[in-house]
């Protein structure tokens, strides 16, 4: 049987080896770490393996992933199962959009693995991140895939946990604030108001070759509220297709930047003047756009105390 021992190096089993070269030092350094410190346990390439290893005498302690939804980056904004979660966890895997403070909850002698983007570096690919969960709970470990937001908005959750259930590897979902929900309370803009919006529309603006094919007529619509993640990049594509939709020109919109944290900014204007405003106030990721006649109760709720300050 393949097995993986405290003196056996990290060997990816699969494709993850082809991505080596790409990985950040952290990354390699955190799995070596995190692969010899638990119970000397088979490596699982999938269900097979996994259930012959639990049919063995052998019965090591049975490791576990949590996808861990860490906020919108205000620490306080965690939930109590979230806290619970990442203190008692042997290894965090985690990437950007996670608050500063939030891996200070973990146990000093946890291991933490950054799998994200940052300057120079390309983010692991997704099934290479996939494989590492496996690869960690099949060490007995128990693993915090810690995520931004909440796990399942554009949040990548619902992929790890099928790769994991295939595997046969235990996992929960802990559910997390999402930006909106987080930039909502900290602007003071509602998402919905019986006066101006009875939906929300959470979408996407990432491009895709350049283009974003969005279903302009469904979010065009009046009397609801539109907010558009991974968006920034494609903002005038946004503003012109929901003017060329039929949205008139002095919707209310903004742009708010690192919403909940001490680096949130927030840019108001009418729609067909979002894209100038933002780029004057150089407004950079992450931020969320929200377009609906709810945006114009920010000036109001500027004036409280917890919310001031946070103009652009
Ligand atoms: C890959 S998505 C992750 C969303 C996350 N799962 C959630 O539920 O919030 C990343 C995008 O979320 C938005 N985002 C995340 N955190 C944010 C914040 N604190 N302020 C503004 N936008 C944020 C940005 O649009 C960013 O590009």
């Amino acid at each position: 049987m393949n097995t993986l021992r405290h003196d056996t190096p990290y060997r990816p089993s699969t494709d993850a080896r082809l991505h080596r070269a790409s990985r950040p030092r952290e990354y390699n350094q955190g799995i070596c770490r995190a692969l010899s410190a638990g119970p000397d346990v088979p490596s699982t390439d999938g269900p097979d393996n996994l259930e012959s290893w639990r049919g063995n005498d052998v019965s090591p302690r049975r490791g576990k992933v949590s996808l861990v939804g860490a906020g919108p980056g205000d620490p306080e904004l965690l939930t109590l199962r979230a806290v619970r979660r990442i203190s008692a966890a042997d290894a965090l895997v985690y990437d950007n959009l996670v608050g500063d403070g939030i891996l200070d909850l973990a146990r000093r002698d946890a291991t933490r693995i950054y799998v994200g983007k940052r300057a120079g570096n390309h983010a692991l690919p997704q099934e290479d991140i996939n494989h590492l969960l496996v690869e960690l709970a099949a060490k007995g470990l128990k693993v915090v895939r810690l995520k931004g937001g909440d796990p399942f908005i554009f949040g990548r959750g619902g992929e790890e946990m099928e790769d994991l259930v295939r595997a046969g590897i235990d996992c929960e979902i802990v559910p997390g604030i999402t930006a909106a929900s987080g930039m909502a309370a900290a602007t003071g803009i509602p998402l919905t108001h019986r006066d101006h919006s009875q939906t929300v529309l959470f979408t996407t603006g990432h491009l895709r070759d350049g283009t974003l094919n969005l279903d302009w007529d469904a979010l065009a619509r009046p009397h609801q509220t539109v907010v558009i993640y991974m968006g920034l990049g494609a903002l005038e594509i946004i503003c012109r297709e929901l003017l060329a939709h039929g949205l008139p020109a002095d919707t209310p919109a903004a742009v708010v930047h690192a919403a909940t944290t001490p680096r949130q900014r927030i840019v108001t204007s009418p729609l067909h003047a979002l894209p100038e405003a933002t780029r004057d106030a150089k407004l950079g990721t992450p931020s969320l756009i929200v377009v609906g006649h709810v945006v114009s109760l920010h000036e109001l709720a500027a004036a409280l105390p917890a919310l001031a300050a946070c103009s652009a």
